[in-house]
């Protein structure tokens, strides 16, 4: 089946609320998500082929944008789909004019990160306890095009 990334429609909310809970115990629910969908800074889009395979949130303001979220769901991990999406979504970003990208990660994902890494994102600073466990969080940059 072809990889397809599309943002979100109604029926995706519970999907995103469900992984939101698991993979970032961020406690969100479908009122909150609901809500996010009327402010036009935040943007979620949804990988799929036969079915959904992942999410992405982002903000998106003027020539900024920060990712928020990315889900890969655990049984199709491995296979390049997070390396395919984010690139897509760079593509994207640089098409409107996005010139910056940050995203915060944490030291333990080394998954995140080497996907990071090989996406061009560059560790600039350490947030201190950014995490609800003490964890820090490593806050990641990539500048998209060269001007
Ligand atoms: C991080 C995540 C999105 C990666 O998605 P994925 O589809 O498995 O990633 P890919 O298959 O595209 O792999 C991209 C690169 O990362 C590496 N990678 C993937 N999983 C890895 C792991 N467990 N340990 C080390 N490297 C890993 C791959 O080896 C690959 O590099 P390579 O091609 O040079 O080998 C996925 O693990 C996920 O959803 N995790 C839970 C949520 C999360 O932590 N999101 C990020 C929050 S900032």
């Amino acid at each position: 089946m072809k990889l397809t990334i599309r943002e979100i429609v109604p029926e995706d909310i519970d999907f995103i609320v469900r992984y939101e809970n698991e993979y970032f115990h961020n406690f969100t629910t479908k009122f909150k998500v609901e809500e996010e969908l009327q402010n036009p800074l935040i943007h979620y889009y949804v990988l799929t082929d036969a079915s959904r395979l992942g999410y992405i949130n982002l903000w998106i303001d003027e020539d900024k944008a920060q990712v928020n979220s990315l889900v890969i769901l655990s049984e199709f991990r491995n296979r390049g789909y997070g390396y395919f999406f984010m690139a897509n979504i760079l593509e994207k970003l640089h098409e409107i004019g996005i010139k910056e990208v940050t995203l915060e990660v944490r030291p333990s994902n080394k998954a995140a990160l080497k996907l990071y890494e090989k996406l061009g994102f560059r560790e600039v600073a350490i947030r201190k306890a950014y995490y609800n466990n003490g964890e820090d969080a490593f806050l990641m940059y990539r500048r998209l095009g060269s001007d």
